[in-house]
């Protein structure tokens, strides 16, 4: 099958300083890949090559199975969604008009089409209709946060790039934006590649999960493969604290259930401490 997104022998330089080397990864379509490393490793700088906005020194991207090189960015960037942290809504346009941007980009002529896509998404992303004509400035973080993503879900997009989307976003806030992310990529199908710097986040939302450091991959994996076989002492550090907030033994970690169910999240304060501690902040 074609892979969504793949990354061949990708060299990123700046300066004379290398960010990315020999950097080879696939996403099959449909996955829900979250990647989680230390701050400057190169997780940003990966997810702009995607569409287009770094381009990187050598080496190939496809997407869709197609090469990126000259390739129109417009056409790229119509079939990936970008979603980042804070506030990316035209200050001068309304809920409406900032989630009807593409749709109305692409159906011109159809105003009720457009209408109806809106009035979708916004009850997607869980946003009260009442909110549609109120302006950025008139909500909170986690209400600007779910027109960001509406807005980026709107254009239909086969690839949803999320940077760091709820970094900005208080506890609660948080969890619903999580397990909204979540229900939409079960219910689209859609290919979502999302950086975090919370382990949590990124064991509970991962299809699998990716493990970077300067610009080095240390693991790519199912969250229970992460927490039963961790492959280096980055990612072992990494996951430590959520291990052992499993309680569960070693060999028995693979059935640790990370929607929360099963596992008891006393610790939940000191494993983002931990995170933090292995270098994992922003
Ligand atoms: N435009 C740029 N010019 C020079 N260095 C950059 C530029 N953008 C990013 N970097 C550097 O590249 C490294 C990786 O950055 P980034 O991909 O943003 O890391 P992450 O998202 O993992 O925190 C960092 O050391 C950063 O300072
Ligand atoms: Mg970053």
């Amino acid at each position: 099958m074609t892979a969504a997104i793949e990354f061949r022998n990708i060299r990123k330089d700046y300066g004379d300083k290398t960010i990315l080397d020999n950097f080879n990864l696939r996403i099959e379509k449909g996955e829900f890949v979250t990647m989680i490393g230390s701050s400057g490793g190169g997780k940003t700088t990966a997810l702009k090559m995607i569409n287009g906005l770094i381009e990187p020194t050598s080496g190939d991207i496809l997407v869709n199975g197609e090469n990126i090189r000259g390739k129109k960015m417009t056409d790229l960037r119509r079939n990936i969604g970008y979603a980042i942290q804070g506030s990316v809504l035209f200050p001068h346009m309304t809920v409406e008009q900032n989630i009807a941007y593409v749709p109305n980009l692409l159906n011109k002529k159809d105003k009720a089409r457009t209408r109806a896509a809106v009035c979708k998404w916004m009850g997607i992303v869980g946003l009260d209709e009442d909110l549609r004509d109120r302006y950025p400035s008139e909500l909170s973080g986690g209400q600007q946060q779910r027109v960001g993503i509406a807005r980026a879900l709107a254009a239909s997009p086969d690839i949803l790039l999320m940077d760091e989307p709820f970094g900005a976003v208080d506890e609660i806030t948080r969890r619903q934006l999580q397990s909204e992310i979540k229900r939409i990529h079960a219910e689209t199908g859609i290919t979502i590649l999302f950086v975090t710097h919370d382990i949590q986040e990124a064991l509970n939302l991962g299809t699998r999960v990716l493990v970077i450091d300067q610009g080095q991959i240390h693991q790519f994996a199912p969250p229970q493969e992460l927490l039963a076989s961790p492959a280096t002492d980055f990612v072992k550090r990494l996951v430590d604290k959520e291990r052992r907030t499993c309680r569960l033994p070693d060999d028995r970690l693979g059935d640790c259930e990370f929607s929360g169910v099963g596992c008891t999240r006393a610790e939940e304060t000191d494993a983002e401490d931990d995170a933090e501690g292995a270098g994992a902040r922003e």
